[in-house]
């Protein structure tokens, strides 16, 4: 075994920049140059993929920054609000609402994935768009026994990146669609989730929709990003909204949602959280074998002095 001192000395081998004392490159760019001549969708393109992306690749991604950006009140918004309601600063309010983005809300990683391994099998296969959404929505409603299905596209009961429970029909992923036919950039994966839409009705006895970051991570596919990038891509672009969130509620609000002087009852009110609304459980004890540390005091009773009134 060689020598502990004979062995290279850490470094990371990294191919994306690079920096000495009076340069930054990036993919083989000064940075310098690059600010001001080409913008923020570039850049990413840029930076995740190693390449300035075509025009039409550009401008599409450029389109998706902006349809994903906001949405008014959804798991990220609202996180993100509650997040900055107690800690009061930007960071802690940003991750709080980044950390709600998984396989409820937003879903791009498995949704991409699911239309990578469509594809692929179709290919395989020698089938049709139409004949491997078929096979997926199928396997989907009805994979009890259908090993080989499951050990492809797992074990789930939906498909992912797919129907809105507030909309119902997405309305912004025909826009997706629509944009990606202008800008040359479906492919094959985006084709693949409108047939799949179509093949919805056949088993679930009605047509199922896709949402956007369904389409979203079918246009992303088409353009060469990963699955982790597709659900990276989303995050980064709601950021935006995210950060609006965030100073509304520093700005606007007072803090901790939980004032019983609000006009409103507060998603914290105690109001919304006694028994009333408890079904676990009754009150009980600890058994005696099990107390080392009795509790002595009375509970604390607080009187509210308007109450007494
Ligand atoms: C987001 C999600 C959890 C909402 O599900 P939900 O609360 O059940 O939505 P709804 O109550 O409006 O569902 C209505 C019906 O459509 C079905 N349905 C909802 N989403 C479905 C999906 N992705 N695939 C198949 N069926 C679906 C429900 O099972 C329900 O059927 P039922 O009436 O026969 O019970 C669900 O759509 C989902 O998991 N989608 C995949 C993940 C995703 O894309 N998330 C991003 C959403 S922005």
């Amino acid at each position: 075994m060689a020598d502990k001192q004979e062995r290279e000395p850490f470094h990371w081998q990294s191919a994306i920049s690079y920096k000495v004392r009076d340069r930054i490159v990036i993919r083989g760019y000064d940075v310098n140059e690059l600010a001001g001549n080409i913008g923020y969708a570039e850049m990413l393109h840029l930076v995740w993929k190693g390449e300035i992306p075509s025009p039409g690749v550009a401008k599409m991604l450029n389109a998706l920054i902006v349809i994903f950006a906001e949405h008014a009140m959804s798991p990220s918004s609202a996180s993100a609000r509650m997040v900055m309601s107690g800690a009061g600063y930007i960071m802690p309010g940003m991750a709080g609402g980044l950390l709600s983005i998984g396989y409820t809300h937003v879903d791009a990683h498995e949704a991409a994935d699911c239309w990578i391994k469509a594809i692929k099998l179709m290919k395989e296969k020698g089938w049709t768009l139409e004949e491997t959404a078929d096979y997926l929505a199928k396997g989907i409603r009805k994979q009890e026994g259908d090993a080989e299905f499951v050990k492809l596209f797992g074990a789930r009961k939906v498909l992912p990146g797919w129907h809105h429970p507030q909309h119902i029909r997405d309305l912004r992923s025909p826009r997706v669609i629509e944009l990606a036919e202008k800008f040359g950039v479906a492919g094959d994966h985006l084709k693949f989730v409108v047939a799949l839409e179509d093949a919805t009705e056949k088993y679930w006895g009605r047509k199922l929709y896709m949402n956007v970051a369904g389409a979203i991570s079918a246009c992303l596919v088409d353009m060469g990003l990963e699955p982790d990038e597709c659900l990276a891509f989303c995050a980064l672009s709601r950021s935006v909204g995210i950060v609006a969130h965030c100073m509304e509620e520093k700005n606007r609000e007072k803090g901790w949602r939980a004032s019983a002087n609000s006009k409103i009852v507060q998603p914290l009110d105690l109001a919304l959280q006694g028994p009333d609304y408890y079904d676990g459980p009754k009150d009980r004890k600890l058994p005696k074998d099990r107390v080392v540390e009795p509790l002595e005091r009375e509970p604390y009773h607080y009187i509210d002095p308007d109450e007494k009134k």
